[in-house]
């Protein structure tokens, strides 16, 4: 695939016809709002927050990516064949990854919306990540490590909300992780086998 974008993040294809209907239906996805906890509240807290997290977006970023390069068994998915770090990869991914900080706490969960989750998990599977940035690392990331990795995605963020009270916090941090789970459940559906998602 031959990818030249014109939007300042190569590669951010929202709401764009590059990305995929999900197959999974809005009725399905409310059953998963449900199933996570996730109310119209959580969504109000995300929006109330989302100025003061987008300007650390790229600060998580960092922090969240330097525990990866840190460690060998994930670090490898962002090496080329030379078996070091492809940089300009790494760059373009980033800059993805910072805008989705921002959509997560932003972005109603409509159908465009739904679509860009399948999107994203197909990123991380053979039948779409490298495409994207025209890439030669490892065909997938391991499923176990996105999940996994949600520990750290999910507990760093409150780090982040500015001068709030403890009761503020840990409402941002509630809803916070709702929105994160809910995203990697939508995330995992390329990766399982049919009919068992
Ligand atoms: C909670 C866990 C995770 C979150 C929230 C997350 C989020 C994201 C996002 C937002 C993108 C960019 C999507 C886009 O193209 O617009 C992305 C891409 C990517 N992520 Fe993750 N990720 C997670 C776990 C991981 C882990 C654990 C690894 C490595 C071990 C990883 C490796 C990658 C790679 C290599 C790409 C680029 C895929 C491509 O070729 O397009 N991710 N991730």
């Amino acid at each position: 695939v031959s990818v030249s974008h014109t939007s300042t993040t190569s590669g951010y294809d929202f709401g764009t016809t590059r990305v995929a209907r999900s197959p999974v239906s809005i009725e399905e996805l409310r059953q998963l709002e449900q199933a996570v906890g996730w109310t119209e509240e959580d969504a109000a807290v995300l929006r109330r927050a989302g100025d003061q997290v987008g300007a650390h977006a790229e600060a998580l970023v960092d922090a969240w990516r330097a525990r990866i390069a840190a460690q060998p068994s994930m670090a490898r998915v962002f090496f080329g064949p030379d078996g070091k770090p492809d940089e300009q990869y790494k760059a373009r991914v980033k800059r993805r990854f910072v805008q989705w900080v921002i959509d997560t706490c932003t972005r109603p969960h409509d159908q465009a919306w739904l679509d860009y989750q399948e999107e994203i998990g197909l990123r991380h599977t053979p039948a779409k990540k490298n495409r994207t940035d025209d890439a030669s690392t490892p065909p997938h990331v391991p499923l176990r490590f996105v999940i996994a990795f949600t520990g750290v995605v999910a507990s760093t963020a409150r780090d982040v909300v500015g001068d709030v009270t403890d009761a503020e916090r840990l409402r941002f941090q509630d809803a916070w992780t709702k929105a994160v789970l809910l995203q990697i459940a939508l995330w995992s559906r390329p990766y399982v086998h049919d009919g068992l998602w």
